[in-house]
């Protein structure tokens, strides 16, 4: 595995493989990787001859009150996952090669729609810093295909909604979410809980499979559905930031006639933040 950290060293090795015809498979992450990152290199290397991942904790799309500084950071264990994985290139650059004058004064891409729902309502400016930073690499590795994971759903469409508006050509794989055998959707931030307080975590999973059960059943009653369950999750020491039942397509409050929905969480569990979501197609 190549590990890099300046963006033309790579741009140039990377060039030199396209015109030699092969075809690049991209997954950026923040780093701390477990089996679900695993997984985004798994499809890349399906859809790809080159498979090139970066570790960079994006300081533009945490705010001010946010987990920036205690963000785990465990490179050297990342390499020697990547390595086992048969990442090709590894890119991890630092602040100042990224934002070179600063994240507030860098030139910064915005998706003007699908940005102030869920996660963008309640955390502003952070699709601003994950479009930019999304923009910058696939500027520098220019890849033909990018994998993101599901568990970020609304990340995922905002990514694939800027690429079509962009018209970059590149195409975005969703990757399905990756979950421990409690049913807990694998995330970085589950590292700050413990082991039993993942198992109580889990009934965030639980809770929105409960949801969608009913709705299959032909319960149509969403506000009451989501009354419900926020009530059970209070119960359980959960602090609800959001729980919706959206559409798939553009994140809008879903009606009774919509039949590709999604049910979307964010809720603190203690100190992590925790987001799930499941897609229901009826
Ligand atoms: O999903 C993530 O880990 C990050 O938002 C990403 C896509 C690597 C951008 O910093």
């Amino acid at each position: 595995m190549n590990i890099i950290q300046d963006p033309l060293l790579l741009q140039n090795e990377l060039l030199k493989l396209k015109r030699r015809g092969k075809k690049i498979g991209f997954v950026p992450t923040m780093g701390n990787l477990h089996e679900g990152h695993l997984s985004l290199v798994e499809l890349a290397r399906q859809h790809s001859d080159i498979v090139v991942s970066s570790i960079f904790v994006n300081p533009m799309q945490f705010g001010p009150n946010e987990d920036y500084d205690n963000y785990p950071r465990t490179l050297e264990a990342d390499k020697s996952k990547l390595k086992q994985y048969n990442v090709d290139f590894l890119f991890t650059p630092t602040n100042e090669i990224i934002y070179p004058f600063g994240k507030e004064q860098h030139t910064s891409v915005q998706l003007n729609r699908l940005t102030n729902k869920l996660c963008g309502a309640k955390r502003p400016g952070h699709f601003k810093g994950v479009t930019t930073v999304v923009n910058i690499f696939f500027n520098i590795v220019q890849p033909d295909i990018a994998v993101f994971g599901k568990k970020d759903y609304q990340q995922f469409l905002i990514i694939q909604s800027m690429v079509s508006d962009l018209m970059m050509p590149i195409k975005i794989i969703g990757a399905e979410i990756k979950r421990e055998k409690n049913g807990l959707a694998l995330s970085s931030r589950n590292q700050y809980l413990t082991e039993a307080q993942k198992d109580s975590a889990s009934l965030l999973q639980q809770t929105i499979k409960e949801i969608a059960e009913n709705i299959k059943q032909g319960d149509r009653a969403y506000s009451e559905l989501i009354e419900r369950a926020k009530h059970t999750l209070l119960s359980y020491n959960f602090k609800v930031d959001y729980l919706e039942i959206v559409k798939q397509s553009d994140l809008e409050a879903a009606s009774p006639s919509d039949n590709s929905i999604l049910i979307a969480v964010a809720a603190w569990y203690g100190s992590p933040r925790l987001i799930d979501n499941l897609e229901i197609n009826l």
